[in-house]
Protein backbone atom coordinates (compact mmCIF):
# COMPACT_ATOMS: atom_id res chain seq x y z
CA UNK A 1 0.00 0.00 0.00
CA UNK A 2 1.15 3.30 -1.13
CA UNK A 3 2.60 6.23 2.25
CA UNK A 4 1.71 9.24 -0.55
CA UNK A 5 -1.34 11.16 0.33
CA UNK A 6 -3.70 10.69 -2.77
CA UNK A 7 -3.78 13.59 -5.53
CA UNK A 8 -7.26 14.83 -5.29
CA UNK A 9 -7.56 15.25 -8.61
CA UNK A 10 -10.44 17.03 -11.73
CA UNK A 11 -9.72 15.43 -14.64
CA UNK A 12 -10.84 17.86 -17.69
CA UNK A 13 -10.65 15.52 -21.10
CA UNK A 14 -11.96 15.06 -24.44
CA UNK A 15 -12.22 11.35 -24.82
CA UNK A 16 -10.61 10.36 -26.85
CA UNK A 17 -8.12 7.15 -26.96
CA UNK A 18 -5.22 8.62 -24.91
CA UNK A 19 -7.16 10.51 -22.36
CA UNK A 20 -8.93 6.66 -22.23
CA UNK A 21 -5.55 5.88 -20.81
CA UNK A 22 -5.21 8.43 -18.92
CA UNK A 23 -8.68 7.96 -16.94
CA UNK A 24 -7.75 4.46 -16.29
CA UNK A 25 -4.24 5.07 -15.01
CA UNK A 26 -5.56 7.85 -12.63
CA UNK A 27 -8.40 5.31 -11.61
CA UNK A 28 -5.95 2.54 -10.88
CA UNK A 29 -3.43 4.41 -9.47
CA UNK A 30 -3.36 4.24 -5.46
CA UNK A 31 -2.22 7.80 -5.45
CA UNK A 32 -5.01 8.99 -7.17
CA UNK A 33 -8.34 10.17 -6.22
CA UNK A 34 -10.59 11.09 -9.48
CA UNK A 35 -13.10 13.29 -7.62
CA UNK A 36 -14.70 14.59 -10.76
CA UNK A 37 -14.71 14.79 -14.74
CA UNK A 38 -14.88 17.90 -17.11
CA UNK A 39 -15.72 17.39 -20.67
CA UNK A 40 -14.38 19.68 -23.52
CA UNK A 41 -14.93 19.23 -27.33
CA UNK A 42 -12.03 18.51 -28.66
CA UNK A 43 -11.26 14.79 -30.15
CA UNK A 44 -14.74 14.70 -30.43
CA UNK A 45 -18.04 16.56 -30.28
CA UNK A 46 -18.01 17.86 -26.35
CA UNK A 47 -21.37 15.44 -25.83
CA UNK A 48 -19.83 12.49 -27.15
CA UNK A 49 -16.74 13.50 -24.87
CA UNK A 50 -19.06 13.74 -21.92
CA UNK A 51 -21.06 10.23 -22.81
CA UNK A 52 -17.29 8.86 -23.10
CA UNK A 53 -16.40 9.86 -19.48
CA UNK A 54 -19.34 9.08 -18.26
CA UNK A 55 -19.68 5.25 -19.84
CA UNK A 56 -15.63 4.74 -19.23
CA UNK A 57 -16.15 5.35 -15.93
CA UNK A 58 -18.89 3.37 -15.47
CA UNK A 59 -17.87 0.45 -16.77
CA UNK A 60 -14.99 0.21 -14.11
CA UNK A 61 -17.63 0.40 -11.76
CA UNK A 62 -17.36 4.01 -10.26
CA UNK A 63 -19.37 6.65 -9.73
CA UNK A 64 -17.56 9.87 -10.69
CA UNK A 65 -19.44 13.21 -11.19
CA UNK A 66 -18.78 14.37 -14.88
CA UNK A 67 -19.72 17.87 -15.54
CA UNK A 68 -20.00 18.81 -19.94
CA UNK A 69 -18.09 21.76 -20.95
CA UNK A 70 -16.97 24.20 -23.78
CA UNK A 71 -18.49 23.11 -27.27
CA UNK A 72 -16.60 25.28 -28.83
CA UNK A 73 -13.48 27.47 -28.81
CA UNK A 74 -13.08 30.96 -27.67
CA UNK A 75 -12.51 32.97 -30.78
CA UNK A 76 -11.12 30.73 -33.25
CA UNK A 77 -13.47 29.20 -35.82
CA UNK A 78 -14.64 25.84 -34.71
CA UNK A 79 -12.61 22.90 -36.52
CA UNK A 80 -14.28 19.37 -37.02
CA UNK A 81 -13.46 16.21 -34.95
CA UNK A 82 -10.43 13.98 -36.18
CA UNK A 83 -12.31 10.82 -36.39
CA UNK A 84 -9.55 9.23 -38.63
CA UNK A 85 -7.41 9.38 -35.42
CA UNK A 86 -9.57 8.59 -32.62
CA UNK A 87 -12.88 7.09 -34.33
CA UNK A 88 -16.33 9.06 -34.77
CA UNK A 89 -16.97 7.62 -31.54
CA UNK A 90 -13.81 8.82 -29.53
CA UNK A 91 -12.93 5.44 -28.85
CA UNK A 92 -12.08 3.47 -32.40
CA UNK A 93 -15.28 3.15 -33.25
CA UNK A 94 -16.96 0.42 -30.59
CA UNK A 95 -19.00 -1.83 -32.24
CA UNK A 96 -21.54 -2.11 -28.99
CA UNK A 97 -21.64 -0.41 -25.71
CA UNK A 98 -23.35 -2.07 -22.50
CA UNK A 99 -25.91 -0.58 -20.40
CA UNK A 100 -24.50 1.33 -17.72
CA UNK A 101 -26.41 4.41 -17.70
CA UNK A 102 -25.23 7.84 -15.83
CA UNK A 103 -26.09 11.54 -16.46
CA UNK A 104 -23.90 14.46 -16.56
CA UNK A 105 -24.12 16.87 -13.72
CA UNK A 106 -26.63 20.03 -13.96
CA UNK A 107 -23.77 22.41 -13.58
CA UNK A 108 -20.88 22.76 -16.61
CA UNK A 109 -17.90 22.09 -16.09
CA UNK A 110 -16.13 25.58 -15.48
CA UNK A 111 -18.66 26.45 -12.67
CA UNK A 112 -18.05 22.96 -11.53
CA UNK A 113 -14.38 23.66 -10.93
CA UNK A 114 -14.94 26.30 -9.39
CA UNK A 115 -17.46 25.34 -6.71
CA UNK A 116 -14.72 22.30 -5.99
CA UNK A 117 -12.25 24.65 -5.60
CA UNK A 118 -13.60 26.77 -3.27
CA UNK A 119 -14.95 23.95 -1.15
CA UNK A 120 -11.22 21.95 -1.49
CA UNK A 121 -8.85 25.12 -1.31
CA UNK A 122 -5.23 24.21 -2.03
CA UNK A 123 -6.24 20.76 -2.30
CA UNK A 124 -7.25 20.28 -5.67
CA UNK A 125 -5.40 18.97 -8.48
CA UNK A 126 -6.48 19.75 -11.95
CA UNK A 127 -5.13 17.66 -14.79
CA UNK A 128 -6.12 18.80 -18.46
CA UNK A 129 -5.70 17.16 -21.65
CA UNK A 130 -7.68 18.88 -23.62
CA UNK A 131 -8.11 22.36 -25.20
CA UNK A 132 -8.17 24.73 -22.44
CA UNK A 133 -11.85 26.27 -22.26
CA UNK A 134 -12.88 25.09 -19.42
CA UNK A 135 -9.85 26.31 -17.04
CA UNK A 136 -9.91 29.34 -18.96
CA UNK A 137 -13.96 30.23 -18.30
CA UNK A 138 -13.33 28.76 -15.09
CA UNK A 139 -10.46 31.63 -14.21
CA UNK A 140 -12.82 34.16 -15.83
CA UNK A 141 -15.56 33.16 -12.88
CA UNK A 142 -12.95 32.98 -10.47
CA UNK A 143 -9.94 35.53 -10.34
CA UNK A 144 -8.66 33.66 -7.54
CA UNK A 145 -8.47 30.13 -8.71
CA UNK A 146 -4.97 30.33 -8.65
CA UNK A 147 -4.46 30.38 -5.26
CA UNK A 148 -7.79 28.45 -4.72
CA UNK A 149 -6.24 25.04 -6.54
CA UNK A 150 -3.01 23.21 -5.41
CA UNK A 151 -1.41 22.93 -9.07
CA UNK A 152 -2.27 22.80 -12.75
CA UNK A 153 -0.97 19.48 -14.84
CA UNK A 154 -1.60 20.11 -18.77
CA UNK A 155 -0.84 17.87 -21.80
CA UNK A 156 -0.51 20.69 -24.33
CA UNK A 157 2.01 22.46 -26.48
CA UNK A 158 5.20 21.46 -27.05
CA UNK A 159 8.71 23.37 -26.79
CA UNK A 160 11.79 22.14 -29.62
CA UNK A 161 9.63 19.18 -30.81
CA UNK A 162 7.98 19.18 -33.70
CA UNK A 163 4.30 19.91 -33.75
CA UNK A 164 1.26 17.32 -34.34
CA UNK A 165 -1.61 19.73 -36.10
CA UNK A 166 1.63 22.42 -37.69
CA UNK A 167 5.24 22.06 -37.46
CA UNK A 168 5.06 24.20 -34.43
CA UNK A 169 1.34 23.85 -32.70
CA UNK A 170 0.35 20.71 -30.51
CA UNK A 171 -3.55 20.07 -31.09
CA UNK A 172 -4.85 20.92 -27.22
CA UNK A 173 -3.33 24.07 -27.46
CA UNK A 174 -3.76 24.53 -31.25
CA UNK A 175 -7.95 23.49 -30.74
CA UNK A 176 -8.39 27.23 -28.88
CA UNK A 177 -5.22 29.42 -28.83
CA UNK A 178 -6.76 32.43 -26.81
CA UNK A 179 -7.55 30.01 -23.54
CA UNK A 180 -4.31 28.30 -23.76
CA UNK A 181 -2.45 31.36 -23.34
CA UNK A 182 -5.15 32.13 -20.84
CA UNK A 183 -3.78 29.62 -18.90
CA UNK A 184 -0.12 29.96 -19.13
CA UNK A 185 0.03 33.49 -17.76
CA UNK A 186 -2.77 32.98 -14.88
CA UNK A 187 -0.35 32.24 -12.39
CA UNK A 188 -0.39 29.21 -10.93
CA UNK A 189 1.83 26.23 -9.90
CA UNK A 190 2.07 25.18 -13.62
CA UNK A 191 3.20 22.13 -14.93
CA UNK A 192 3.28 21.29 -19.07
CA UNK A 193 3.71 17.95 -20.61
CA UNK A 194 3.98 18.17 -23.63
CA UNK A 195 5.21 16.48 -27.18
CA UNK A 196 8.77 16.83 -26.01
CA UNK A 197 8.11 13.75 -23.93
CA UNK A 198 4.71 11.95 -24.96
CA UNK A 199 6.66 11.74 -28.48
CA UNK A 200 9.86 9.47 -26.27
CA UNK A 201 7.08 7.36 -25.49
CA UNK A 202 5.75 4.50 -27.73
CA UNK A 203 3.15 2.20 -26.72
CA UNK A 204 2.60 -0.85 -28.92
CA UNK A 205 -1.03 -2.19 -29.53
CA UNK A 206 0.29 -5.46 -27.99
CA UNK A 207 1.30 -3.70 -24.66
CA UNK A 208 -2.93 -3.16 -24.22
CA UNK A 209 -3.74 -6.28 -25.54
CA UNK A 210 -1.76 -8.05 -22.91
CA UNK A 211 -3.75 -6.08 -20.34
CA UNK A 212 -7.07 -7.33 -21.73
CA UNK A 213 -6.48 -10.54 -21.75
CA UNK A 214 -5.12 -10.60 -18.33
CA UNK A 215 -8.23 -8.40 -16.82
CA UNK A 216 -11.03 -9.99 -19.07
CA UNK A 217 -13.24 -6.98 -18.44
CA UNK A 218 -14.93 -4.91 -20.50
CA UNK A 219 -13.29 -1.50 -19.55
CA UNK A 220 -9.81 -3.01 -20.93
CA UNK A 221 -11.13 -4.35 -24.06
CA UNK A 222 -12.59 -1.15 -24.53
CA UNK A 223 -9.53 0.52 -24.14
CA UNK A 224 -7.54 -1.97 -26.46
CA UNK A 225 -9.85 -2.12 -28.80
CA UNK A 226 -9.66 1.98 -29.16
CA UNK A 227 -5.68 1.56 -29.01
CA UNK A 228 -5.87 -0.53 -31.98
CA UNK A 229 -8.13 1.94 -34.05
CA UNK A 230 -5.65 4.55 -32.81
CA UNK A 231 -2.52 2.41 -33.91
CA UNK A 232 -4.01 1.97 -36.94
CA UNK A 233 -3.36 5.94 -37.63
CA UNK A 234 -0.25 6.13 -36.12
CA UNK A 235 1.05 2.86 -38.31
CA UNK A 236 -0.11 5.48 -41.65
CA UNK A 237 1.62 8.14 -40.96
CA UNK A 238 5.17 6.60 -38.89
CA UNK A 239 5.16 3.13 -39.83
CA UNK A 240 8.51 3.04 -38.47
CA UNK A 241 7.25 2.92 -35.02
CA UNK A 242 5.09 -0.59 -35.59
CA UNK A 243 1.48 -0.86 -34.85
CA UNK A 244 1.61 1.64 -31.87
CA UNK A 245 0.34 5.01 -30.23
CA UNK A 246 2.13 7.88 -28.44
CA UNK A 247 0.43 7.77 -24.95
CA UNK A 248 0.29 11.79 -24.53
CA UNK A 249 -2.38 12.37 -22.15
CA UNK A 250 -1.82 9.43 -19.71
CA UNK A 251 1.71 11.14 -18.87
CA UNK A 252 0.36 14.11 -17.21
CA UNK A 253 -0.30 11.62 -14.50
CA UNK A 254 2.83 9.69 -14.88
CA UNK A 255 4.19 13.04 -13.99
CA UNK A 256 2.06 13.71 -11.41
CA UNK A 257 2.63 10.68 -9.23
CA UNK A 258 6.49 10.42 -10.99
CA UNK A 259 8.42 13.60 -11.49
CA UNK A 260 11.26 12.02 -10.83
CA UNK A 261 11.48 10.27 -14.24
CA UNK A 262 11.47 13.72 -15.94
CA UNK A 263 13.44 16.72 -16.63
CA UNK A 264 12.04 19.67 -16.40
CA UNK A 265 12.94 23.17 -17.32
CA UNK A 266 11.22 27.00 -16.29
CA UNK A 267 10.38 29.61 -17.93
CA UNK A 268 7.72 32.00 -19.33
CA UNK A 269 5.59 30.50 -21.85
CA UNK A 270 2.94 32.25 -24.48
CA UNK A 271 0.77 31.07 -27.32
CA UNK A 272 0.48 32.39 -30.66
CA UNK A 273 -2.98 33.41 -31.11
CA UNK A 274 -2.80 33.99 -34.86
CA UNK A 275 -1.51 33.33 -38.44
CA UNK A 276 0.54 30.68 -39.40
CA UNK A 277 1.77 29.69 -36.17
CA UNK A 278 -1.29 30.03 -34.61
CA UNK A 279 -1.20 27.31 -31.32
CA UNK A 280 2.70 27.37 -30.69
CA UNK A 281 3.98 27.37 -27.68
CA UNK A 282 7.07 29.62 -27.31
CA UNK A 283 9.18 29.28 -24.32
CA UNK A 284 11.27 31.96 -23.38
CA UNK A 285 15.08 30.28 -22.05
CA UNK A 286 16.90 33.04 -20.79
CA UNK A 287 16.01 35.28 -18.15
CA UNK A 288 16.79 38.61 -19.98
CA UNK A 289 15.00 41.84 -21.12
CA UNK A 290 13.35 41.98 -24.14
CA UNK A 291 11.89 44.82 -26.23
CA UNK A 292 9.11 43.04 -27.54
CA UNK A 293 5.81 43.22 -24.73
CA UNK A 294 4.26 40.13 -23.73
CA UNK A 295 7.65 38.31 -22.00
CA UNK A 296 7.31 40.91 -18.80
CA UNK A 297 9.28 39.15 -16.20
CA UNK A 298 6.32 39.58 -14.10
CA UNK A 299 4.46 36.69 -16.15
CA UNK A 300 4.26 33.86 -14.53
CA UNK A 301 6.48 30.73 -15.45
CA UNK A 302 5.63 27.57 -16.58
CA UNK A 303 7.64 24.24 -15.09
CA UNK A 304 7.90 22.33 -18.97
CA UNK A 305 8.37 18.66 -19.04
CA UNK A 306 11.68 18.49 -21.78
CA UNK A 307 12.98 14.81 -20.77
CA UNK A 308 11.96 11.57 -20.00
CA UNK A 309 12.89 7.98 -19.23
CA UNK A 310 10.55 6.39 -21.42
CA UNK A 311 11.26 2.73 -20.14
CA UNK A 312 10.78 3.84 -16.35
CA UNK A 313 7.70 5.78 -18.01
CA UNK A 314 6.21 2.29 -19.30
CA UNK A 315 7.09 0.38 -17.05
CA UNK A 316 4.92 2.50 -14.31
CA UNK A 317 2.10 2.34 -16.94
CA UNK A 318 1.71 -1.31 -17.27
CA UNK A 319 2.43 -1.74 -13.76
CA UNK A 320 -0.40 0.14 -12.69
CA UNK A 321 -2.97 -0.65 -15.59
CA UNK A 322 -2.01 -4.47 -14.40
CA UNK A 323 -3.06 -4.37 -10.96
CA UNK A 324 -6.33 -5.16 -9.35
CA UNK A 325 -8.26 -2.22 -10.07
CA UNK A 326 -11.06 -2.97 -11.79
CA UNK A 327 -14.81 -3.22 -10.55
CA UNK A 328 -18.11 -4.63 -12.16
CA UNK A 329 -19.73 -2.13 -14.19
CA UNK A 330 -22.39 0.04 -12.68
CA UNK A 331 -25.98 -1.09 -13.63
CA UNK A 332 -28.43 2.01 -15.39
CA UNK A 333 -30.71 3.77 -12.52
CA UNK A 334 -34.04 2.83 -12.58
CA UNK A 335 -36.23 6.12 -13.38
C1 LIG B 1 -3.43 15.75 -27.50
O1 LIG B 1 -4.42 16.01 -28.51
C2 LIG B 1 -5.46 15.07 -28.41
O2 LIG B 1 -5.78 14.60 -29.68
C3 LIG B 1 -4.97 13.98 -27.51
O3 LIG B 1 -6.02 13.40 -26.79
C4 LIG B 1 -4.00 14.69 -26.62
O4 LIG B 1 -4.69 15.30 -25.54
C5 LIG B 1 -2.13 15.37 -28.17
O5 LIG B 1 -1.65 16.42 -28.94
CA1 LIG C 1 -6.96 14.59 -24.94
Amino acid sequence: MSTTAKHKVIFDTDPGVDDAMALYFALAHPDIDVVGITTSFGNVHVEQATANALYLTRITGRDIPVAQGVPVPFAKEPGTPPDFIHGADGLGNLNSRIEVGGEAQVESAAEFIVKMARQYPGEITLVAVAPLGNLGLALKMEPQLPKLLKQVVLMAGTVDEPGNVSPVAEANVWNDPDAADLVFTAGWDLTMVGLDVTHRVVLPSTFFAALAEKHKHVAMDTLSHAVNFYANFYQSIRPDLGHACYGHDVLAFVWLVAPEIFETNSGRVRVAKEGIGNGQTMMAKLPIPYPQSGWEASKPETRVCMKVDAEACKQLIDKTLSSSWLQAPLAPVAK
